[in-house]
């Protein structure tokens, strides 16, 4: 098989700061497990592009990077320079849609000598995924203004929910939760008060859920749902949720197993027809960038799901190794969050650099089954 090709894009503040000690990272495990990986460094994709040209990407964006295998990517948003939306819409909601990555697949863990904001919660009890629809849903550019500047001033946003978009994320959801032991399933609604696209939603969970007979589903509304990732964590296996409700879990979730620094996504497209992508769920972090002590985890984190995702293409002989790579990126990251070297936002006062070291050094030596 060719090597796999990777776009390297790191966007935007601590962006730029988290993915050289990715890159480290891979680069050690590469090696360990003589993976074929080539890079394609992309330097756009960035407030800084933006400021250049007027735009997030060159034209032959696509091109350049649509035949890539997958997509590394930091973070993008200096809204002090450019509104969000418009670098969003221009960079990574745009590759979300255009490489149909309908899964965003976001794993939170409460790892042992991470300091936990909840009461008596040790490792284990904090452990699901939650999997948040990724290409539709409130997450849409529809709507307008209308009588703007007078009194009548009306703004319509609108939802897209369709049959595909919706079935295809609770699919992926469903299956996942029978893979894992407990075979538990919460579905995110919230169809008291939105009254269209949340019983559809529902209507399509139950549908589907009478395939699964041995899953248990629960439905819940997102408010409550919000309350008992504080409360009663230990219930949760997997999430799914619409576009907007699943990025809120995916910011409480991490939180509520100590900080967002840790917190990964695969943004899936499972049918391979176009690269997946891999980013820390965090932003740019414009409070913290230039510091040097954005948590690199995260990040390093991401690639060892791109890995995982990439060991498993059909066409790869030795997805083997792949996957022995990521377990290697997730017991050195174990390791490392046990023991130290911690940045400030695990408790510590240690750099970026020092953790991403601390992982690559590990990844070269740490047993794997
Ligand atoms: P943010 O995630 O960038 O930061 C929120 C808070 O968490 C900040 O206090 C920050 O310092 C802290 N934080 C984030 N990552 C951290 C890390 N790795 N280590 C330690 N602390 C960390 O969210 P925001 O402030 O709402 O957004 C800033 C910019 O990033 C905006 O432009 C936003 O649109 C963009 N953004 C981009 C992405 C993305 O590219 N995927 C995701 C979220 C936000
Ligand atoms: C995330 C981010 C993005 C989202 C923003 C930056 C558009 O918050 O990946 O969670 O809302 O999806
Ligand atoms: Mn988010």
């Amino acid at each position: 098989r060719k090597s796999f090709d990777i776009a390297v894009i790191p966007g935007d503040g601590i962006g730029k700061e988290v993915m050289p000690e990715g890159l480290r990272v891979i680069d050690a495990v590469a090696e360990r497990f003589s993976l074929d990986l080539a890079y394609r460094h992309i330097d756009w994709a960035s407030c800084d592009y933006y400021d250049e040209t007027g735009s997030m990407m060159p034209p032959d964006w696509r091109p350049q990077i649509g035949e890539c295998d997958a997509l590394y990517f930091g973070a993008v948003g200096w809204p002090a320079r450019v509104p969000d939306h418009v670098s969003l819409w221009g960079s990574l909601l745009k590759f979300r849609r255009d490489f149909d990555q309908y899964i965003n697949l976001r794993p939170v863990r409460l790892f042992e000598g991470v300091p936990c904001p909840l009461a008596n919660r040790k490792p284990g009890d904090i452990d699901f995924f939650v999997v948040r629809e990724n290409t539709e849903g409130e997450y849409t550019a529809l709507g307008g203004r209308m009588f703007e500047g007078t009194e009548r001033e009306l703004v319509i946003q609108e939802s897209v929910f369709t049959r595909t978009g919706t079935d295809r994320v609770l699919r992926y959801a469903f299956e996942l939760a029978q893979s894992r032991p407990r075979k538990h399933l919460t579905v995110a609604t919230k169809s008291n008060g939105i009254a269209v696209s949340m019983p559809y939603w529902d209507e399509r969970a139950d549908l589907m859920a009478q395939q699964y007979p041995g899953i248990t589903v629960d439905r819940q509304h997102i408010d409550i749902l919000t309350a008992r990732f504080v409360l009663q964590p230990t219930r949760f296996d997997v999430v799914v949720a619409s576009n907007l409700f699943g990025d809120i879990l995916s910011d409480l979730g991490p939180a509520c197993a100590g900080t967002i620094g840790l917190a990964p996504s695969a943004n899936l497209n499972p049918d391979r027809l176009f690269p997946s992508l891999f980013e820390p769920v965090h932003g740019s972090a414009p409070d913290i960038y230039g510091k040097g002590i954005a948590n690199p985890v995260a990040m390093i984190w991401s690639g060892a799901l791109m890995l995982d995702f990439l060991g498993r293409d059909p066409t790869c002989p030795d997805g083997e190794r792949y996957r022995r790579a990521h377990d290697a990126i997730l017991s050195a990251i174990e390791t490392v969050l046990a023991k130290g070297p911690r940045t400030p936002d695990l408790g510590g006062a240690a750099r970026t650099e020092d953790l991403g070291k601390a992982i690559a050094e590990l990844v070269k030596t740490i047993d794997v089954a």
